[in-house]
């Protein structure tokens, strides 16, 4: 996809971020920028400890960088209140990890429906159920399903609320390979149906052939920022 001028959904300019002080400091994140369309579907690589999940809660407004200038819709994330912050991960913002983070005592669907209180555009949860595979287990406490099932309804949760962006850290990683193509697949058809742009980081080379853009990271710095002109659709992915 064409970076074009004025289409920028997201904008990075210059992030810098550290975590200590004087001969403990870690500079995870060192001077990034980078911006993504609307629409696109940008996979994240890089070794442990290269700054990934950091960069993730930078746009997710969860941390904030020391200095740079970051922008998503018409949101400065790089300046926002705590206020300002809360209201934008309401309305723009999916997350969806490894580790699914459901609310044990509550059902499949009334975790999915979580997502969808008080949003301005919430997607019809039953419709969602169906879109997901999991109409038989609407009525289930996630310790009765499998791990597949579980992050099902992690993204059923995140996108509930008909997020503009999906932001997820490792999705797939704790799940076996057949599994995690189940879960592609469903993130692929969030992207068609919805338009969600979606930032996904992996440490699966494979998975990113289904991407329309690959960022590579390593020690806090972007090493690579490509197109992807091959697409492979995620059900034909050999994970
Ligand atoms: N809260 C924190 N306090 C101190 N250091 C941190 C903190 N969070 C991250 N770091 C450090 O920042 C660097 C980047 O960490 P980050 O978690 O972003 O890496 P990552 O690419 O997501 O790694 P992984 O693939 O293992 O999840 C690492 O050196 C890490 O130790
Ligand atoms: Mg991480």
């Amino acid at each position: 996809m064409e970076t074009e001028r004025g289409n920028k959904f997201i904008e990075l300019q210059n992030i810098i971020k550290t975590f200590g002080q004087g001969d403990s400091q870690t500079i995870a994140v060192n001077d990034i920028s980078f911006s993504i369309n609307k629409g696109e579907v940008v996979v994240l690589l890089g070794p442990s400890g290269s700054g990934k999940t950091t960069l993730l809660n930078i746009i997710g407004g969860i941390e904030i960088a020391n200095s740079g200038k970051i922008k998503v819709a018409d949101h400065q994330v790089d300046n926002m209140t705590d206020k300002n912050a809360v209201e934008y991960r309401r309305e723009h913002l999916g997350y969806i990890f490894q580790s699914y983070n459901l609310i044990p005592n509550l059902t499949v669907k009334e975790n999915i429906e979580i997502g969808a209180y008080l949003a301005k555009n919430p997607l019809n949860v039953d419709e969602l159920l169906k879109d997901l595979g999991l109409e038989r287990q609407a009525n289930k406490l996630p310790m009765y399903l499998s791990g597949g099932q579980q992050q099902r309804t992690a993204i059923g949760r995140a996108v509930a609320k008909n997020p503009d962006l999906l932001l997820c850290d490792e999705p797939t990683g704790a799940l076996d390979s057949q599994t995690s193509k189940e879960i592609l697949v469903l993130l692929e058809k969030v992207n068609k149906k919805y338009g969600t742009t979606i930032l996904m980081v992996t440490h699966n080379e494979l998975i990113s052939q289904m991407a329309t853009r690959i960022i590579r990271m390593k020690d806090g710095q972007i090493i690579e920022d490509k197109a992807n002109d091959n697409i492979v659709s995620a059900e034909a992915l050999e994970l």
